[in-house]
């Protein structure tokens, strides 16, 4: 193990990433694969796919397996690894709303048997831990900062908060080294919903005009992927992992308008926007997002909202054949 120093050498280091086949942790993958780790992924397909890790296949180990069925004490006493990045989840509200048993088996009971059998090996690693801005609910402060109250108001943001608690009692009581990343919203390539995404199949479908919800004037934080994964990284390297909690945002502030604009340039179209006028029920205004903890300890934005904005145009025109520019 070389877990137990401060910093970490990525090309001598152990990863397991629950959920490494999905969106954010397909990418986190391919950024361990690329500084030298050696990766261990379990994933159950449940809404990711081999093809997320398709640049990668030959250089992982790749486990269909459900998390919830895992016995973990005797896997990770089997398999030992130096880091893990936890993110198998259901990673949305709605379906948390829905079917709330199953969030809170899956997000919150699985977790916390992960961190029991930690706590019962007395584990030397160190474990990241995927939260979301789901736990600060109406959060009434701008920007939000992670000392600001915690009031979630879905299943899904109490299911995170709960695990949370649990890792920084854990971590604190037992000795483990852990954290949470608190994700804001993240936009890139393999994402198949969300606004970026759907306002580019919107483009695909209508060239000539654009419906966008609300007044096209709310404030919104946009996290490209890339940055997301790295933020993990350097937390799980760099972190005092002391069961903190930290913001990863892009700690930008854009509109609606500008993204949907900055997709028509990227895509050479110029639909006329249509607005529905009132923004959604619990929509908030304005979100935004204080990364100054995780700026702390070495984190630093490096896609520009553009070249996000510009490789997730690719990727979608990839994937679906669109083909804007060149006059369809
Ligand atoms: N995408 C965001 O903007 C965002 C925001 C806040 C928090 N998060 C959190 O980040 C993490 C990753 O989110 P994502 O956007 O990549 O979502 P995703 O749905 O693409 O990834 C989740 C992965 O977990 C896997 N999975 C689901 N159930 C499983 C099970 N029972 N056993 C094994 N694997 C299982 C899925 O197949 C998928 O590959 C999640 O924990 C999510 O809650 C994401």
């Amino acid at each position: 193990m070389t877990a137990a120093g401060r910093q970490l050498d990525w090309s001598a280091t152990s990863a397991l990433v629950t959920g490494g086949a999905g969106f954010i942790g397909s990418h986190l993958v391919e950024l361990l694969v690329a500084a030298g780790a050696r990766v261990t992924v379990l994933d159950s397909f449940a809404s990711g796919s081999r093809d997320n890790l398709a640049t990668v296949a030959g250089a992982i180990t790749l486990r269909e397996t459900d998390i919830r069925d895992l016995d973990w004490a005797t896997y990770l006493a089997e398999n030992p690894v130096d880091v893990i990045f936890h993110l198998a989840a259901n990673a949305y509200v709605p379906p948390s709303v829905e079917r709330p048993a199953f969030d809170c088996e899956l997000n919150f009971t699985t977790t916390f048997r992960l961190f029991e059998a930690l706590r019962v090996l007395k584990w030397p690693g160190r474990l990241v831990f995927a939260s979301s801005a789901a736990v600060y609910g109406n959060s009434v402060r701008i920007p939000i900062s992670e000392d600001d109250p915690t009031v979630p108001i879905s299943p899904y943001g109490v299911g995170k908060l709960a695990a949370e608690r649990y890792l920084a009692v854990f971590a604190n009581l037992y000795d483990l080294r852990m954290a949470s990343v608190r994700f804001f919203s993240a936009f890139g390539p393999r994402q198949r919903k969300q606004v970026v995404f759907d306002l580019l199949a919107k483009l695909n479908r209508d060239h000539e005009r654009l419906f966008i919800h609300g007044d096209g004037t709310q404030v919104r934080d946009f996290l490209y992927v890339e940055d997301a994964a790295r933020s993990a990284m350097i937390v799980a390297a760099n972190a005092p992992l002391r069961g903190e909690a930290y913001n990863v945002g892009a700690g930008a502030e854009y509109t609606i308008d500008h993204l949907a604009k900055a997709l028509c340039d990227i895509t050479g179209l110029h639909p006329a926007f249509d607005y529905s006028g009132a923004n959604r029920p619990g929509d908030p205004e304005k979100l935004v997002v204080d990364i100054s903890r995780l700026r702390s300890i070495g984190y630093r934005p490096r896609v520009t909202f553009e070249q996000g904005l510009t490789s997730t145009v690719a990727w979608y025109a990839s994937v679906t054949g669109a083909t804007w520019q060149d006059g369809a």
